[in-house]
C-alpha cells in the first residue's frame, strides 16, 4: 500500500462522522433491550439510524484506504509501537465490521420491529435469524460493545500521547481546523 503525505478533508470528515456516531451509539444504546415497548421503538429508531450510519462510513472508509493509501507512521516510533497502531487500527476495522454483522442478525430476531430513522429500513423484515436465537446474539453484541470500548480507549490514549509526548503529528494531521498549530510546531 502506498504512503499518502498527509490525510485530506474526506478522510477527517469520514473520520469525524463514524466517531460521533460511534460516540453516540456507545452513551445511549445500553440498556435499550430491557426498555418498556414504547421507548424500546424509539429508541430502535435512534439505534438504527445511527449505526446505518457507521456502516456505510466504514463501507466508504475502507474502500477511500485501499484507493489513495494512508499516511505513514512517524519514523520516531520503534517496532513494538508500530505493531501495536496497527493492531489496534485493524482489530477496530474487524470488531467494528463483526458488531454490524451480529447486529444484522439480532435485528432479525426482536419481537417489536427494528426501523432505523431516516433511512427507514426495517431490518426485522430480513428475517436473517430465528427468534430463539436472540438472546445468544444479544449476549455477542454486549460483548462486542465492550471490546468496542475497550479498543476505543486505547486508539484515543495513544493518539494523546503521540500529541503531549512523543510530540508528533499524529493527533494534528487528522483534526480539522490544525493547520496553524502545526505550522507553528514546524517552525520551532
Ligand atoms: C457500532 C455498532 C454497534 C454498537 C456499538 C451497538 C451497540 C448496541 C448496544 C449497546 C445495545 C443495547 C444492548 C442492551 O440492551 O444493553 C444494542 C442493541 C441492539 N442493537 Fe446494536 N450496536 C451496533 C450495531 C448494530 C447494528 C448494525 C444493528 C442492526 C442493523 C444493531 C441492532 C441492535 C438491536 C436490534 C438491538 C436490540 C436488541 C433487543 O432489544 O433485544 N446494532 N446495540
Amino acid at each position: 500500500m502506498t504512503a499518502k503525505a498527509d490525510y485530506d478533508r474526506f478522510d477527517r470528515f469520514i473520520h469525524w462522522l463514524m466517531a460521533i456516531n460511534i460516540t453516540l451509539t456507545l452513551i445511549f444504546a445500553r440498556g435499550m433491550s430491557s426498555l418498556p415497548d414504547d421507548a424500546r421503538v424509539e429508541e430502535y429508531g435512534d439505534h438504527g439510524l445511527s449505526v446505518t450510519t457507521i456502516a456505510l462510513c466504514l463501507l466508504i472508509r475502507i474502500a477511500w484506504r485501499a484507493r489513495t493509501g494512508f499516511p505513514a507512521m512517524p519514523a520516531t516510533m520503534g517496532d513494538l509501537a508500530r505493531l501495536a497502531a496497527k493492531a489496534v487500527h485493524y482489530g477496530l476495522y474487524v470488531i467494528l465490521v463483526l458488531q454490524i454483522l451480529v447486529g444484522l442478525f439480532l435485528a432479525s430476531t426482536t419481537e417489536l420491529e427494528f426501523v432505523a430513522k431516516g433511512y427507514g429500513i426495517n431490518y426485522t423484515s430480513l428475517g436473517l435469524a430465528p427468534a430463539e436465537l436472540h438472546d445468544t446474539l444479544l449476549w455477542f453484541h454486549i460483548s462486542l460493545y465492550w471490546t468496542i470500548i475497550a479498543l476505543l480507549a486505547i486508539h484515543v490514549l495513544a493518539s494523546v500521547k503521540h500529541h503531549f509526548i512523543d510530540r508528533d503529528e499524529v493527533l494534528l494531521r487528522m483534526l480539522p481546523f490544525a493547520h496553524r498549530v502545526r505550522a507553528r510546531r514546524a517552525r520551532n
